[in-house]
This record gives structure tokens, C-alpha cells and sequence, in this order.
């Protein structure tokens, strides 16, 4: 505890040395939330993070989450210098979606509006004609779709499946998943869910789509958080990364929240839900990466231009 404390005083007079900004996902472990929130950055959903990113004044932005994400804030502000804790925090969807082999599926479907999740790389981006996140993909789908657009989807296919049966829009969909919604489990759900009656349960559309099924509430952690706020109920079962726990548990005291089974819950391992890649980050590589410079994004400056549009399109859609 006494090296934590110090570390977090070195990071708070480092972030003001430095003119730097914290701006940190609802996955990373608690300090980094809480730091980030108290000296003046945000804890986020992936949405918020960009926005904030790029319209924060700070010249330096400290990005705890994943790889893409600090790809998206040197996106909109190749000027500011964007740092990570860690540059191999990456993500299953990101890997799992290369760019030639997606580039030959969208040229399969030149008819298709290409529209593709934030978790991807800049060059994903830069074929693509919308970006999304959890919390808009919606919308911009059924927005799409009333506009006439049949459309092209990746990579997660458990987060497309879903958007496809709520919108009814004609999408393909390339076959992604996130390595930690994927693993939770209906029957184990169906089983926590008797023995807590009362409790709703919230989860994550990268969930399998069985357990999309049994949810009371869909949708990114923004909704989830909102979800837990505004919903009659006292207690809740939630799948999502363990991550999230914190700050249901700060927002809403009085009110109980069970992590959703997954294949791995067991006597030793409770907590199986939580994404390595966010787990990456810790203090001390914060620490280091104000105090050095090191751990810089680059993004091939010749991609950025043509990657931002779809960004800023999301942006401005959901403005
Ligand atoms: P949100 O977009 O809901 O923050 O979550 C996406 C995700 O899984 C980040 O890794
Ligand atoms: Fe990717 Fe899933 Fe980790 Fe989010 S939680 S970064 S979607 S692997």
C-alpha cells in the first residue's frame, strides 16, 4: 500500500509537470479509475474516451486500456503525444481481424457499407466507412439500414448477431470474439439467477447471444452503468469484464452486483472475467511512461487521414 501511495503521488505531480491527462477504460484495476477521475481526466467507456481525447487540451494523453484505444486518440489528435502503459495491452477483436484478409472480404462485398467496431487497427479503420462502439452501434446500424445500406460487419460476430436481430438490417459479418465475453456461459447464468431471484441481469452485447437472451438490460458499459443506476432492483448479476465491479459498487452502495458465470468460475478461480490485455496496465508503468516518454503511439501518419473518417463520422452521429 505504501509503494501504491507513492507511486500515485509521483504519477499526480508527474500528469502536472507534464501538462498530461489521464483517460482510462471502466476495465483497468480501480487505482488507475480512480486516478484518472480525481486529477481531472475520465474513466470511460471507449466512446467517451475518443471524445474526450480529442477534445481535451492537454498536449500529452495517458491512455490506460488497449492498444486500439490509444490508436484512436493519435487518430483524432496526431499533434498530442499519446502514451500507453503498456504497448502489447491488445485485444482478441484486434487480433483477430488482419487487414489483408479483411480488405479481400470487403472487396467480396463492394456493394456493403463497411462498418467496423473500435476494436480493430488503424489500417481496419482506414477500409472502413463507419466506426462504432458498443454504446452507438445501434443506432448507426438502424440508421443505415432505414437508409437503404446493406452492411458489412467486424469482427465481433456476437456483437453483430445481436445488432442484426434488433435492427433487421442485411449484414455479413466476419467471425471475431472477445476472448472475455465469449467465455460466459447460459446455464451457469440460469442457475445464479435462481438462486438470486430478484436480481436483474445486465450484460455486454460481445456476450454469446444465449446469454444476451437472458439479459434484463443490454448494452456497452455506459448502459450498463445507467442500467444499474435507474433500474428498480437492488441486485444484479453482470456480464462484463470484473473491471466494471468498481465502479457499480462506488455508484451505487446499498446495491449488491454478482459477476456472471463463466466457464472458469470455480474454487479457484472466482473471478474469471477480466481481460488480460487491460490487466496490463498498472501504476508503475504510468509512472515510467510520464517520467520518460516512453511507450509512445505511432500510427503511419499516411493511414491517419483516411482513418479518421469513419471516427469522426461516429463522432458526429453521436454528438
Ligand atoms: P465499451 O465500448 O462498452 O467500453 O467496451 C468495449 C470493450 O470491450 C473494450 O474493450
Ligand atoms: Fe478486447 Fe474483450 Fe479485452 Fe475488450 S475485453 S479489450 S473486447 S479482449
Amino acid at each position: 500500500p505504501a509503494e501504491r501511495a507513492a507511486l500515485k503521488d509521483k504519477i499526480r505531480r508527474l500528469l502536472k509537470e507534464k501538462n498530461a491527462v489521464m483517460v482510462s477504460h471502466y476495465y483497468v484495476h480501480p487505482d488507475l479509475q480512480d486516478l484518472a477521475e480525481e486529477t481531472g481526466g475520465i474513466v470511460s467507456d471507449s466512446l467517451k474516451m475518443a471524445r474526450f481525447g480529442r477534445d481535451h487540451a492537454a498536449q500529452t494523453l495517458v491512455v490506460s486500456g488497449v492498444r486500439f484505444m490509444g490508436e484512436t486518440a493519435k487518430i483524432l489528435s496526431p499533434e498530442k503525444t499519446v502514451l500507453m502503459p503498456d504497448l502489447d495491452a491488445t485485444c482478441s477483436l484486434d487480433l483477430g481481424c488482419p487487414i489483408d484478409e479483411f480488405s479481400a472480404f470487403c472487396d467480396q462485398h463492394p456493394e456493403r457499407t463497411v462498418v467496423v467496431y473500435a476494436n480493430t487497427s488503424a489500417a481496419v479503420k482506414a477500409r472502413a466507412d463507419w466506426l462504432v462502439t458498443s454504446s452507438c452501434a445501434l443506432d448507426i446500424v438502424r440508421a443505415l439500414k432505414d437508409a437503404g445500406h446493406k452492411i458489412l460487419w467486424a469482427p465481433d460476430r456476437h456483437l453483430g448477431a445481436y445488432i442484426e436481430r434488433e435492427t433487421g438490417a442485411d449484414m455479413v459479418f466476419w467471425n471475431g470474439a472477445c476472448i472475455v465475453h465469449d467465455e460466459f456461459k447460459a446455464l451457469e447464468l440460469e442457475l445464479l439467477k435462481k438462486e438470486h431471484p430478484q436480481a436483474k441481469v445486465l450484460v455486454h452485447p460481445e456476450s454469446p447471444p444465449e446469454v444476451v437472451a437472458l439479459a434484463d438490460a443490454v448494452g456497452s458499459t455506459s448502459a450498463i452503468l445507467q442500467a444499474a443506476r435507474e433500474m428498480d432492483a437492488r441486485e444484479f448479476i453482470v456480464a462484463t469484464d470484473n473491471g466494471m465491479m468498481h465502479k457499480l459498487r462506488r455508484l451505487n452502495p446499498g446495491k449488491t452486483f454478482h459477476e456472471a458465470p463463466t466457464a472458469g468460475n470455480s474454487a479457484t478461480c472466482k473471478s474469471c472475467a477480466h481481460c488480460p490485455w487491460m490487466a496490463m496496465n498498472g501504476l508503475a508503468d504510468v509512472a515510467r511512461v510520464l517520467e520518460t516518454g516512453a511507450n509512445a503511439i505511432h500510427v503511419d501518419p499516411a493511414l491517419i487521414p483516411r482513418a479518421r473518417q469513419p471516427i469522426d463520422r461516429m463522432l458526429a452521429f453521436t454528438a
